[in-house]
């Protein structure tokens, strides 16, 4: 398999504008990002507002990545970007750019999809991570259940049938009044707060031993719950915060008994939480199995995990091309080429 030396990536899928710079498949020599606080003051991303952010921002993100390496443009090797899934304006900044950059580099571009680089920011933190082992990305747009037979090849157990864990705690964050994104601090608020003596929540999920998830009903229950009681905020987050992370785990632990996998990663950015991690780690110990999360910086959205995925597809599959289309959704790759090149909306 060839090594890659020096690997730029960018992401720009939704409000981060990211780039980082990799030697070989795990060394990250750079990793910056852009959060844009734009969109706060309106309580959620508004896209376009987040595609003139990644404009104005990706060359001086990149630059910043160089600039933290003693390398130059021309010591690449290659060149990686997100092109799903995502909103398709904020994806058709960093994508474009890359190619054009790969092109006039003389340097093979790489596509990697959103997914797949959650997925690899398990291998940033845990370098001797071989697969197949269970991975769960729990982030703002997806709750997936995957194995991951090897790296590249993929099989998906479940995933959430209706709002994405992440989505649930920042709408919960709404409805308590806390700014987007509100992931954290629900976080920091439910840290004040009593998680069952308050009140009992519905713990998230379809029934016992399902590998699918729901957070839309726990949701509705925290609407119906601070509109009929009096009850405190931090309480409240303190509860729907228990009642999601007893879902998560739920589900981990019968999906890794069904499959037998000893090995469960847990990437996106509900992985930041610490209380997740707290149980999850109780419950690896319970049920004999190796818990792996990523370090804090590799869980919220990051390039060099886009860098980490992008190194392993072009040493297994070669580069891109450089038709390959940004796509709004897209599974996760589990063919056995080059990302795919549907003619859907070119950039
Ligand atoms: O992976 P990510 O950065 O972006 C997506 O790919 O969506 O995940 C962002 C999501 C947001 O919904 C944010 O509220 C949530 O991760 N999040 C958290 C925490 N930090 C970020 N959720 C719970 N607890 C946290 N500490
Ligand atoms: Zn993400």
């Amino acid at each position: 398999m060839k090594e890659c030396g020096l690997c730029l990536a960018i992401e720009t899928s939704c409000d981060e504008t990211a780039a980082a710079v990799l030697a070989g498949r795990t060394c990250v020599r750079a990793n910056v990002v852009s959060s844009q606080y734009v969109h706060a003051r309106y309580g959620g991303v508004v896209p376009e507002l987040a595609a003139r952010a990644h404009a104005q921002m990706v060359v001086p993100v990149c630059r910043a990545a160089l600039d933290q390496t003693d390398a130059g443009f021309a010591d690449l090797d290659c060149i990686a970007a997100t092109f799903a899934p995502g909103l398709m304006g904020a994806l058709l900044v960093g994508l474009p750019f890359a190619k054009a950059l790969a092109r006039s580099l003389d340097v093979p571009f790489v596509g990697v999809n959103h997914l797949e680089g959650h997925l690899f920011a398990l291998r940033l933190s845990f370098p001797d991570l071989t697969p197949p082992f269970l991975g769960a990305v729990l982030s703002g747009g997806h709750t997936e259940l995957i194995v991951v037979e090897d790296w590249c090849r993929y099989h998906r157990l479940g995933g959430t049938l209706d709002d994405a864990c992440g989505e649930a705690f920042d709408k919960v964050a709404k409805l308590l009044g806390l700014p987007y994104p509100g992931g954290a601090r629900v976080e920091e608020l439910a840290s004040r707060g009593r998680p069952t003596v308050a009140f009992p929540l519905p713990v998230a999920g379809a029934g016992p031993d399902a590998l699918d998830f729901s957070f839309s009903g726990l949701k509705t229950a925290v609407r119906y719950r601070l509109r009929d009681h009096d009850d405190e905020p931090a309480d409240i987050a303190a509860s729907f915060q228990h009642a999601a992370v007893e879902g998560i785990g739920r589900r981990l632990v019968a999906a890794r008994h069904r499959t037998g996998l000893t090995a469960v990663g847990v990437s996106g950015g509900v992985a930041a939480n610490r209380r997740l991690r707290e149980r999850l780690a109780e419950l690896a110990a319970e049920h004999g199995f190796r818990l792996l999360v990523p370090k804090m910086c590799y869980c919220t959205d990051n390039a060099a995990m886009i860098a980490a995925a992008g190194v392993e597809r072009l040493a297994r599959f070669g580069p891109s091309p450089l038709s390959l289309a940004a796509r709004a959704r897209a599974p996760l790759q589990t063919e056995t080429g080059p990302a795919v090149d549907l003619p859907v909306i070119s950039s």
